[in-house]
């Protein structure tokens, strides 16, 4: 069954305080009964405090392959779900172009992800120059062959997938709902035709500048499961909005 996901990454803003009142408002300002899965995305350092709500689904935003070792400044799975978190972001494009992680690199998260059960969203999207050149289905097509094809059928269930076109991240930019819906459309049949109904019934986030003006066109395209929001999740009552757009 495909399942709406709204989540937020926070990337490496906000203060712990900050971080608590935001989840103290969010609470307070969204339904029980909202048909839509809600997770945070916050820096490594917020997960256990925020992790002591159990109804909020909280998740790391990196994680290192290995399970331990001498790897400064890296955390890994064990640590991460030790103090709460239900899953993690792998691949996102900030880790792609600043940290050089590659698609193999990736690949080595997804299996870490896989051994240890741990769900995870893998975050995919072109550039501006390769949409330019209207390379964009074969670019998304590589990222996904290297990274993610050799999971196993059962494994698939761990996975959402999230769209992030490089160029509407952060920029103000967003993709036109004929764009997100192509992709979209492009990136369910290649899992299908992989993973059978499995593949078919993997949730698929758009994420990039979403925002209270965008979100209900976005979110509702047949095959758009929900957001990876950045800069409209900072503000709780930004989010809020995003939440009652479904
Ligand atoms: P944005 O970020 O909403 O600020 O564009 C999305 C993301 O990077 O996941």
């Amino acid at each position: 069954m495909r399942k709406k996901i709204l989540a937020a990454n926070w990337k490496m803003n906000l203060s712990a305080i900050e971080a608590q009142e935001w989840l103290t408002q969010f609470k307070s300002g969204v339904s029980d009964r909202h048909p839509v899965e809600f997770r945070l995305y916050a820096p490594h350092v917020f997960i256990q405090q925020l992790s002591a709500d159990e109804e909020m689904h909280v998740g790391a935003q990196n994680v290192h392959p290995a399970d331990f070792g001498a790897f400064t400044g890296e955390i890994a799975i064990p640590q991460v779900k030790s103090v709460g978190a239900q899953s993690v972001l792998i691949g996102h494009s900030e880790r792609r172009t600043y940290f050089q992680e590659s698609d193999s690199f990736l690949k080595e998260k997804v299996d870490a992800c896989c051994a240890h059960l741990f769900p995870f969203i893998f975050c995919c999207g072109e550039d501006l120059q390769t949409r330019e050149m209207g390379n964009h289905l074969s670019f998304i097509q590589k990222q996904l062959e290297t990274a993610i094809f050799q999971l196993n059928p059962q494994e698939v269930f761990l996975m959402t997938i999230a769209y992030e076109p490089i160029w509407a991240i952060g920029t103000g930019l967003t993709a036109t709902t004929n764009q997100i819906n192509e992709v979209h459309a492009f990136i369910r049949s290649i899992l299908t035709k992989e993973f059978g109904e499995n593949g078919a019934n993997v949730s698929i986030l758009y994420g990039g500048s979403v925002n209270e003006g965008n979100a209900q066109g976005i979110f509702s395209c047949p095959d758009v499961d929900g957001g990876l929001i950045g800069g409209a999740s900072l503000n709780v009552f930004d989010f809020l909005e995003l939440a009652s757009s479904f």
